[in-house]
């Protein structure tokens, strides 16, 4: 008799699960965490409190609209409230995205590498994902993106700065990508580093979405924000993709918690930047320490920096955590490591040193 097991869809067939950075290790004598692109720095000021607060009603649905997180938000970012959508992390929305727009025989189209998740959202929706690897700087080759355009396009995810490699697009050529891509195609512009950009010729995705109804822009708390625990992102976009945003949104999915911190993150924006000051120093003394060990290293304007490493990334990642610091190896490829605190910074260079006389 052959057993019967329940029928699941066949687009699943092949997809990867979702890879999460490895944790730091529990037992070591020092255990530093730089695989997950996370913020070192504990939650803003004031921001503990207001998640304290509303923990205290968590036998209550939270509000399903984030009502007065989007007031906030709306307020901040100069945008019309209908403009807005929250979501599950950013990473939320972005399925929410490809689900509103991308179906069986729809091809989504990336960068690769990228984000590690556009291409499971792109199976689990059923549809194709059509990869267009980097140009050999490790940048966007937006040029050919444009050229692997169809009939079947309906989202491009546009990641800048890009994950993992830390690289961006300026302005002249994405406002040049963007005057060129159909109407009817929408394009993503994941910004979830932006606040780490120090690069007056990247811009701002708000200013690009402004006077065009077919880009998107995606940003997240959990970054620069410091909140990647409380799972909140969210989208600008015109109607009616926003429209459609709140049709695929998980109801209830950002918690109250969540909400709370994240208006309190919003208010304490003096303290953001100066975290965000230091970090942007410690990448621009990583990138240099790595340069002057004969290491290249892609331009990051991101809180993290990528080595190309091929057929040794794994066993760089392995020394990292040998020493006590854990890295995200891309076997075959290369490591990505988040910028942390100084401690953990500093290990990482050590080893970074040591294993670049071996090679
Ligand atoms: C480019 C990019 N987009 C989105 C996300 C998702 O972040 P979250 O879902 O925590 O907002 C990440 C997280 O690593 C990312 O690197």
């Amino acid at each position: 008799m052959t057993e019967k097991t329940p029928r699941l869809r066949p687009a699943l067939d092949g997809v990867p699960t979702y890879k999460p950075g490895k944790p730091a290790a529990a037992d070591g004598p020092v255990a530093y965490k730089l695989s997950s692109n996370e913020n070192p720095y504990p939650p803003l000021p004031g921001v503990l409190e207001k998640a304290v607060d509303a923990a205290g009603t968590i036998n209550r649905y939270p509000d399903m609209t984030c009502t007065a997180l989007m007031a906030e938000l709306a307020d901040r970012f100069s945008v019309p409230v209908s403009h807005l959508a929250t979501g599950t992390g950013s990473v939320g929305v972005a399925q929410q995205l490809v689900q509103a727009t991308s179906g069986p025989g729809d091809e989504v189209i990336y960068a690769w590498r990228s984000f590690e998740a556009y291409p499971i959202i792109t199976q689990v929706s059923g549809a194709t994902p059509v990869q267009v690897p980097l140009t050999d700087d490790e940048v966007h080759d937006l040029d050919a993106m444009l050229a692997a355009i169809t009939e079947r396009t309906r989202l491009i995810f546009v990641c800048n700065p890009n994950n993992p490699t830390g690289t961006v697009v300026r302005r002249a050529e994405l406002e040049s990508f963007l005057d060129r891509v159909p109407a009817d195609v929408l394009v993503v512009l994941d910004e979830a580093y932006i606040e780490f950009v120090r690069d007056a010729d990247v811009p701002d995705g708000l200013d690009l979405y402004r006077d065009r109804p077919n880009v998107c822009v995606l940003r997240t708390f959990s970054k620069a924000y410091g909140l990647a625990g409380l799972r909140v992102g969210f989208a600008v976009a015109h109607e009616p993709v926003a429209a459609a945003l709140r049709k695929t949104a998980v109801p209830f999915g950002v918690s109250h918690i969540a909400q709370e911190a994240a208006i309190a993150s919003l208010r304490s924006e003096d303290a953001l930047q100066e975290r965000v000051r230091a970090l942007v120093e410690e990448r621009a003394r990583v990138v240099e320490a790595l340069a002057g060990q004969g290491w290249t290293v892609p331009e990051t304007q991101a809180n993290f920096v990528w080595l190309r490493l091929g057929e040794r990334a794994a066993d760089f990642a392995a020394a990292c955590e040998k020493a006590g610091v854990v890295v995200r190896p891309f076997p075959g490829e290369g490591i990505r490591a988040t910028i942390g605190e100084t401690a953990a910074n500093d290990l990482f260079l050590e080893v970074a040193a040591a294993f670049r006389k071996e090679l």
